[in-house]
């Protein structure tokens, strides 16, 4: 049993292999180069994910799974979302921009949450959708050095450390894509056990 995950980040597809162990044989879209880039045009994660993961199951004729994420600050409504990537050249800029957006902003009004989208589709156009988000605050200064994107100024509920201070164990056992890949194991189990067919 195949199934591609939509994705050219090793840290991701390294995620989602041990998560699955040898239950399902995992290409990437690196291994479907015939596959054109997908635009992540759509104005929510789980549209774009949805977008990403049809592209690959039909072009391919297999099951494909693809993830979208962000970062919505509430001050910002919801910004910068959907263009996370997108809101600065770098991570370092996109760091910067929301610092500024946020400066003289207490504590108790910086809330946000990260939000991750997980996306499994048949070739037939039949989609499991599911949503993992962790909610936290927006700091005043970056702090740490693993992880990467906003990790350094996004603290967890109920954390004191950012997430640039965790190990990478930590992080996954409360982050957005550990909670949506935890969400999704169920059917992916239930692909690997009843084979594409069953869509
Ligand atoms: P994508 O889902 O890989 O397209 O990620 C979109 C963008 O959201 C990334 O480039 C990061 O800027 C941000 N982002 C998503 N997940 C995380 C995370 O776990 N930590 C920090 N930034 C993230």
């Amino acid at each position: 049993m195949k199934l591609i995950f939509a994705t050219t980040n090793a840290g991701k597809l390294a995620e989602l292999k041990s998560m699955l162990g040898d239950t399902l044989e995992v290409s990437s879209a690196g291994d479907f180069p015939q596959v054109a880039e997908v635009i992540e045009d759509q104005p929510t994660f789980e549209l774009n994910a949805a977008k990403k993961a049809l592209v690959y199951a039909r072009a391919t004729g297999l099951c494909a799974l693809a993830d979208d994420s962000g970062l919505c600050v509430d001050l910002l409504a919801g910004r910068p979302g959907v263009q996370s990537a997108r809101y600065a050249p770098t991570d370092k800029k996109r760091i910067h921009r929301l610092l500024n957006e946020l400066d003289g902003v207490p504590l108790e009004k910086r809330t946000a949450r990260f939000q991750c989208a997980l996306c499994l589709a048949w070739p037939d156009g039949k989609l499991v959708t599911v949503m993992g988000t962790c909610s936290g605050r927006i700091t005043e200064a970056p702090r740490g050095e693993g992880g990467f994107g906003y990790d350094p100024i996004f603290e967890p509920l109920g954390q004191t450390r950012t997430m640039a201070e965790m190990t990478k164990g930590e992080k996954s056992s409360v982050s957005h894509r550990g909670q949506a890949f935890a969400q999704m194991k169920p059917h992916l189990k239930a692909l690997a056990e009843g084979g594409q067919a069953a869509s």
